[in-house]
């Protein structure tokens, strides 16, 4: 038998095969095994929702208490269901929300239903209108909740000239009461241990110890500058606070953009050096991941949707 041919090699041959496979796959897995969540209760720009799992799974093993300063519509949060969480965001009405979840989940769905009632009693897009104008008039979290599920594609968008909630009122009837009622029940449960702060993400990555977990999702001026915060924001303010966060013993995991690209496009941000141990690259039922500082290795042709950058190696 011809031992170099495919297929035919000698058991031995194959059996070291095996292994190398097993060692590669070993270097390029996750952390942690996250089960998907898929059900929304916010739809938010740059929500994670689909891949959160994914994101999650490349978390250490171990943490201390698991932190998110740009917490939007809390994807990552939810899937991983942490036992000790600091979630938190510096836009008013969203976190609004999210300390009604948690102190007082009867009263959003209350907020939910007596919106998608009022929107029932009329001509929907007038109807719309008028909570929109009513946010408008003194944003708020119970006008921010419904919107955010009712408007256009679920993008939430604010004027840059005068800072307006902007977005029409969507095509889809928004979401059933008793169904919306349901999620509420679920990630109450899922953020039971989490806690929600108005914070600048300085001053809430500040606080974090040795062995916590940051997960960072920013605003992208690039891609997202329509999101609230995102036309003042500076990537390298961030990444000098993070470096900060290593240097004490805090991880870092860093979502930079939420575009579509392929893993083959040139980076267009110089990262600081030394900064970030590994790079992955997350599509929706694949990943891939990089080394920096080790051997480079890349899986180049794959697409992807999310990319993330960790200032730890395991
Ligand atoms: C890309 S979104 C996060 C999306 C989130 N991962 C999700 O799944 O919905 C970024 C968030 O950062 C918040 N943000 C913007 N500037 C901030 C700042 N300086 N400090 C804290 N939060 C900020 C925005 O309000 C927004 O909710």
């Amino acid at each position: 038998m011809d031992a170099s041919r495919p297929g035919a090699e000698p058991t031995a041959v194959k059996t070291e095969w095996a292994a190398t496979a097993v060692r590669r796959q070993l270097a390029f897995s996750a952390l942690r095994a996250v089960a998907p969540f898929k059900t929304g209760l916010l739809k938010w720009i740059g929500n994670k929702q689909r891949f959160a799992h994914r994101i999650a799974s490349f978390f250490p093993a171990k943490i201390g208490a698991y932190r998110e300063p740009f917490v939007g519509s809390g994807a990552v949060l939810a899937t991983l269901a942490p036992q000790r969480g600091i979630a938190s965001d510096c836009f008013h009405p969203l976190i609004e929300i999210w300390q009604t979840l948690s102190a007082d989940p009867e009263l959003l769905k209350l907020w939910y239903a007596d919106r998608w009632l009022f929107l029932q009693d009329g001509e929907k897009v007038a109807q719309y209108e008028k909570i929109k104008a009513a946010y408008n008039t003194n944003p708020n979290g119970a006008d921010l909740l419904f919107l955010c599920r009712s408007c256009y594609g679920g993008v939430v968008r604010f004027r840059q000239a005068d800072g307006r909630m902007s977005t029409p009122c969507g095509i889809h009837d928004p979401i059933h009461p008793k169904s919306f009622s349901k999620r509420v029940d679920e990630w109450k449960l899922r953020t039971a241990g989490t806690q929600f702060l108005l914070l600048e993400y300085e001053e809430a990555m500040a606080r974090a110890k040795p062995g916590d977990l940051i997960y960072c999702d920013p605003p992208y001026s690039n891609t997202q500058a329509i999101l609230y915060g995102a036309q003042s924001f500076d990537l390298l303010d961030l990444f000098r606070v993070i470096e900060d966060c290593k240097s004490r013993g805090v991880y870092v995991a860093l979502s930079i953009d939420g575009t579509k690209k392929s893993g083959k496009r040139k980076v267009d941000l110089p990262l600081p050096q030394g900064l970030f141990e590994r790079e992955v690259f997350i599509d929706c039922g694949r990943s891939m991941l990089r080394r920096f500082q080790m051997d480079g290795q890349t899986l180049e042709q794959e697409r992807v949707s999310d990319r993330l950058l960790l200032t730890y190696a395991a």
